[in-house]
């Protein structure tokens, strides 16, 4: 079986991180979301609710498992045996540091790292952007998940969709 991992904070997951794991999941028999566990960054989603809600936008996909890991990611890959790392490049902005781990990776155990060119819709989506803009109540409809939407509105107390519809 040819598998292999998308790791991430997820924090929350968006549709460009969906849209990668989508592609990853046709290319691969089956694909792990790994979100890699950071101590030092408090996230706005526990764990545990990041994979919820992973595990709740992928389900109808088929051949998705979603984990979280503490460490290395390359120690995650060896332990599960995951030969490949599949990650999205939004724009040369992500490719710096990105090319840096895969070298990184790649020198630490020999895994490869195949990057997919995420869709020019989501070029210039990120978590911590949808965070900010639903924090301050700007419109994250349409780059998140609807389930990550309502996640949002429960946790900030507002409607994180509505207040830049010229319609209210
Ligand atoms: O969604 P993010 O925060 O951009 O994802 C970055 C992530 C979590 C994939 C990366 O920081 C990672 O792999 N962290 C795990 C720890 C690790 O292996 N660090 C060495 C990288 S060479």
């Amino acid at each position: 079986m040819r598998r292999c991992v998308c790791p991430g904070s997820f924090d929350p997951v968006t549709n460009g991180h969906l849209d990668v794991i989508e592609r990853a999941g046709r290319l691969y028999d089956e694909v792990t979301v790994a979100i890699m566990i950071n101590n030092s960054k408090r996230g706005m989603f526990e764990v545990e609710e990041r994979a919820e809600l992973l595990r709740e936008v992928t389900e109808g996909l088929g051949n998705i498992v979603v984990d979280s890991h503490h460490g290395l990611l390359v120690d995650y890959c060896r332990d599960h045996g995951i030969p490949v790392i599949v990650k999205g490049l939004r724009a040369v902005t992500d490719f710096d540091y990105e090319l840096q781990m895969a070298q990184m990776n790649h020198r630490l155990t020999g895994v490869e790292t195949l990057f997919v060119a995420t869709s020019p819709e989501h070029s210039f989506l990120s978590s911590s952007l949808v965070k900010e803009v639903a924090t301050y109540g700007g419109d994250v409809s349409g780059l998140v998940p609807d389930a990550v939407l309502r996640r949002l509105a429960t946790r900030l107390g507002n409607t994180a969709q509505s207040t830049t519809d010229p319609s209210n």
